[in-house]
């Protein structure tokens, strides 16, 4: 049995929890938009054609903001080509995955989606491979009231009011050799700066995202977050990482620690935001917005992309199925984000249908949950309030890249307004039970445990698939007790759990 300990006063607040950090990702990609969330003749679609068995589980998954249209297909994206009669738009060659583009979808759609759902849209700029002026023409053509040409186009289609996006991502890992028209760290931090400044003049409320190296692992780490932020700093609000894990080695010990990993990579970057302001003697602080985080590299190669030569109009691609231990890791990097809300103020899972997603559907059939849905829905139920600051006792394990990873991975979050404590705790011992003992200073509960849920199981490879959706689901906890201003709880080898008192 491993014993381990947080204790958390009322007094010591992190900070208030931004919901937007329960956001995902649509990627005008495989059968993410075509299937996933559009399917017209599906038996759930309404009269736009958004199926609706989809938009319950977005809903459940309760996703604060969604990011569009990419990803990788964003430097070859012209947004131009996505709007006005849908029989007049163009079919374009999407390079980044060798397939044909073809429009049904676009900005106001997704808009339109958006307001079914009940969530708030982010849009992707292409500032690879269209520049400056088409970045302008979006922000205008979404968000100016009218009266000007780009907003006059919008309420000739249909859309009289503004859209009033308010986060705009300047390019998508511009860095990334992979992208059309990828930037050196100069070229990249002089047009970020100039067009987030004009963007701000069009729109002085939308918040603008700068993007950082493409990932961590990037030969240019470091000195690409200096120039660009040293170009960029004052017309910015975000820096937007992105992070895929992976379990190379099947090693689930180590997998588990990537949730480590994700923390030790925001506070770096926040580290490197610090380094420049206080360069400039400035109080101003760039805040994160995890712009795409999810397990990758499972992908074999041939399913990132189609055949060369054959341009399909409608492909599935890396429709990954998920594991018991993926969604104990999905669960951990949660916690990673709400133990840093300090300064991650938007995150966006990647993805959210069928590629990479926690939802998965079948063309003309059902809509189902994958494992890693459930730490994702069970954080933004009652990831409300503010998180708290702890100090945690726990031993800790030495995985092969990552030292010293505590057992316990603890995460208490108290909501003022419903007198509402949760506390998220993750035993990352795969072999022995945790012994738990939560100490609540100034927050003793007066009608005790709440709810609880446990998810774990036995078998770290089990999976939800279409035929058993319900194989993997979140479980009552039993073994909890709380006495005046502490809670007790044994925890299972291996589990993620969510305890809610007030
Ligand atoms: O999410 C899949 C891809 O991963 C995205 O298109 C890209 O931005 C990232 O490299």
């Amino acid at each position: 049995m491993v014993k381990a300990s947080v204790t958390v006063s009322a007094d010591f607040v992190l900070s208030d929890i931004d919901r937007r950090i329960f956001g995902n990702f649509i990627e005008q990609m495989g059968r993410q938009v075509y299937g996933g969330i559009w399917e017209p003749g599906h038996p759930t679609a309404d009269e736009h054609g958004f199926r609706h068995d989809v938009i319950e589980l977005v809903r459940e998954l309760g996703v604060t903001i969604v990011r569009y249209p990419g990803g990788n297909i964003l430097s070859g994206y012209n947004w131009k080509d996505g709007i006005g009669p849908r029989e007049q738009r163009p079919r374009t060659l999407d390079l980044s995955r060798y397939v044909i583009e073809t429009h049904k979808i676009g900005t106001n759609e997704f808009i339109d989606w958006c307001k079914v759902v009940g969530t708030e849209p982010m849009l992707a700029i292409n500032l690879e491979s269209q520049g400056f002026q088409s970045a302008l023409d979006y922000v205008e053509y979404c968000n100016h009231k009218g009266g000007s040409k780009w907003s006059d186009l919008r309420i000739e289609h249909g859309y009289a009011e503004p859209h009033k996006v308010k986060v705009w991502c300047l390019g998508n890992e511009p860095d990334g050799w992979w992208q059309i028209g990828a930037h050196s760290a100069e070229t990249y931090g002089r047009l970020a700066a100039e067009t987030a400044k004009a963007i701000k003049w069009i729109d002085p409320d939308t918040q603008l995202t700068l993007a950082p190296s493409a990932a961590r692992g990037m030969p240019h780490y470091g000195e690409w977050e200096r120039i660009v932020l040293e170009d960029a700093f004052d017309y910015v609000d975000f820096i937007c990482p992105h992070m895929y894990f992976k379990n190379d080695h099947n090693d689930t010990a180590e997998y588990l620690a990537w949730a480590d990993q994700m923390d030790g990579y925001i506070k770096e970057i926040v580290a490197m935001c610090d380094a420049v302001a206080g360069k400039r003697r400035s109080t101003k602080r760039i805040m994160v917005s995890f712009d795409e985080w999810n397990i990758g590299a499972r992908w074999p190669i041939e399913e990132k992309k189609a055949p060369r030569g054959k341009w399909p109009e409608r492909l599935p691609l890396i429709e990954e199925s998920y594991t018991v231990e993926d969604m104990l890791l999905i669960g951990g990097a949660m916690q990673a984000l709400l133990n840093n809300a300090d300064r991650v103020k938007v995150a966006c899972f990647a993805q959210l249908v069928n590629c990479i997603a926690p939802i998965m559907t079948v063309d003309g059939g059902p809509a189902w949950r994958q494992t890693i849905f459930w730490p994702l829905s069970l954080a933004s139920k009652y990831g409300h309030g503010q998180v708290l600051r702890q100090v945690v006792d726990s031993p800790s394990y030495s995985a092969k890249t990552w030292h010293d990873v505590p057992y316990l991975l603890s995460t208490v979050m108290h909501d003022a307004s419903t007198g509402q404590t949760v506390v998220i705790a993750a035993n990352r011992h795969l072999a022995e039970e945790m012994d738990l003992t939560v100490n609540l200073k100034g927050l003793g509960a007066s009608r005790g445990v709440v709810e609880t849920h446990e998810l774990a199981n036995p078998d770290l490879k089990a999976v939800n698939s279409v035929d058993h959706p319900d194989n993997i689901v979140p479980r009552k906890l039993d073994s909890v007790s709380v006495d005046g201003e502490v809670l007790k709880a044994k925890l299972k080898p291996a589990s993620w759990n969510v305890i809610a008192i007030r």
